[in-house]
C-alpha cells in the first residue's frame, strides 16, 4: 500500500513530538493507519538549530509555502503558529494544491476556518485541527463523533493551561499576579506573546471552534465575551477561598432565546467541584447532551506528547480514509448565529 506522506512545517515543541512519535512508533501507526506513514519533507526558520531529533532523512524546505506545494507529500502539517503570514499562506497554499491538513493552529482557526474549510471541502480534502482545542484531550472528536446524535446544549470548561497555572499558584503560594506571570514566564509556559494567554484570547479562540461544532454555526471569535485574568489579584482569590469558591478562566458556549452565548471570563466556581480542583497546567471541557447528559473531559492541554498525540490522531484519520468535515457537517451548512451578547440591551 503507498505510504501517507506527510510535509511537517514547524520544528518547535509541537512539530519535534511529531517527529518523535513517528520515528518511535512507526509500526504502530502503520497498522493501526492500514498504511506506512512517512515524514517526506520539513520546514522551520533556522535551518542551523539544533533540534534534539533525527531530521537527517527528510528534505528541508526554507520556505512552508513551498513544503506545501510539494509532490511528494499527500498532508500539509502545519504546526508553525499565527494567523497570518507563512501559517495561512501555507495552509491555503496546500488546499489549493489538493493536499489535506493537520494543524494545532487554533488562532488561524477562529479567524479563518470558514473559507479554509469551504475550500477544503470543495476539494474532498480533510482539514483537521483536533491539537488546537485543549491539547491533548480528544474534545474534537468527542463532539463530532461519539456525540453526534446529541443535540448540545452547552460547552464549558477551563481551555488554557497558563491561566490555570498561574490562577492556582497565586492560590496556593499566596503570590501577587505579577509575580506568578513573572514565574511562568521564565518556565516558558506563556505563548511568546504572553497576552494571548493571559488576556483570554487563546482560550476564547478554543471556546469559538467548540461552539462551531457543538452548534452548527460559523465560528465567531469577535462575538467572544472576553476578559482575561489580569486583573485577578490575590485579594479576590483570598476572598473567593473565603465563601468557598476558586476563580478560574472559564469558558461557557451555549445557545440562548436571544442567540449564542460565547464567554471566556474568570468565574467563581465551588472550590470542592471538579473545576475547582484543577491544577496547574490542566485543561478541562464539560459537554452537555440532550441524551447523554454531562461528560467531563480532563487532561493535559498543552506540551510536546500531549499535543503532538492529538496531530498523529488527526493524521491517521487521513491515512483510514476520512469521512467527517471539519466542523462535523459541511461547512456551507454552518450558520451565521446572532451573538446573545449583540442582542442585550
Ligand atoms: P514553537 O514556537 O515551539 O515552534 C514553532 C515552529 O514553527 C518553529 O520550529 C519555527 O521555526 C517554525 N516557524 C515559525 N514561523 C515560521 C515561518 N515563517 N517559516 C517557517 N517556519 C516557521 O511553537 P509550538 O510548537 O509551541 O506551537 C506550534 C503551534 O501549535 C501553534 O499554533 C500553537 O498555538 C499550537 N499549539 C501548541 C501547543 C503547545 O503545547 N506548545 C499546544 C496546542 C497547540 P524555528 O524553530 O526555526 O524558529
Ligand atoms: N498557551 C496555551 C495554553 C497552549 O497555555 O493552554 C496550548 O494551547
Amino acid at each position: 500500500v503507498a505510504p501517507l506522506r506527510l510535509g511537517l512545517a514547524g520544528l518547535g515543541t509541537v512539530g519535534i513530538g511529531v517527529v518523535r512519535i513517528m520515528q518511535t512508533e512507526a509500526e504502530l501507526i502503520a497498522a493501526r493507519a492500514g498504511r506506512p506513514v512517512v515524514i517526506t519533507a520539513v520546514s522551520a526558520r533556522d535551518p542551523s538549530k539544533n533540534r534534539d531529533a533525527d531530521l537527517s532523512g527528510y528534505a528541508w524546505e526554507s520556505d512552508p509555502v513551498a513544503l506545501a506545494q510539494r509532490d511528494d507529500i499527500d498532508v500539509f502539517v502545519e504546526v508553525m503558529g499565527g494567523h497570518e503570514g507563512a501559517a495561512k499562506a501555507a495552509t491555503e497554499a496546500a488546499l489549493a494544491a489538493g493536499k489535506h491538513v493537520v494543524t494545532a493552529n487554533k488562532a488561524l482557526l477562529a479567524h479563518s476556518g470558514q473559507s479554509l474549510a469551504e475550500t477544503a471541502e470543495a476539494n474532498g480534502l480533510a482539514l483537521r485541527f483536533e491539537a488546537a482545542v485543549a491539547g491533548g484531550i480528544p474534545v474534537i472528536k468527542a463532539l463530532t463523533e461519539g456525540l453526534a446524535g446529541n443535540r448540545i446544549k452547552r460547552v464549558m470548561g477551563v481551555m488554557n493551561g497558563s491561566c490555570n497555572y498561574i490562577l492556582t499558584r497565586m492560590q496556593a503560594a499566596n503570590l501577587s499576579y505579577e509575580a506568578v506571570f513573572e514565574e511562568a514566564r521564565a518556565l516558558g509556559y506563556l505563548e511568546a506573546d504572553p497576552n494571548l494567554d493571559v488576556g483570554g484570547i487563546d482560550a476564547g479562540h478554543k471556546l469559538s471552534l467548540l461552539a462551531s461544532i457543538a452548534f452548527g454555526t460559523r465560528v465567531a471569535f469577535d462575538q467572544v465575551e472576553l476578559e482575561g485574568i489580569g486583573n485577578v489579584s490575590i485579594d479576590d482569590i483570598r476572598l473567593a477561598e473565603d465563601m468557598g469558591y476558586r476563580i478560574k478562566l472559564l469558558g461557557v458556549a451555549q445557545m440562548t432565546g436571544r442567540g449564542l452565548e460565547q464567554r471566556m471570563t474568570p468565574c467563581l466556581v465551588p472550590a470542592d467541584s471538579p473545576l475547582g480542583q484543577l491544577q496547574g497546567g490542566t485543561n478541562m471541557v464539560v459537554l452537555e447532551g440532550d441524551s447523554v447528559g454531562q461528560i467531563v473531559l480532563r487532561g493535559p492541554g498543552a506540551g510536546m506528547g500531549p499535543t503532538a498525540s492529538a496531530v498523529m490522531g488527526d493524521v491517521i484519520d487521513i491515512a483510514r480514509g476520512f469521512r467527517l468535515p471539519t466542523f462535523g457537517i459541511p461547512a456551507a451548512q454552518l450558520v451565521t448565529c446572532q451573538s446573545a451578547r449583540a442582542a442585550t440591551p
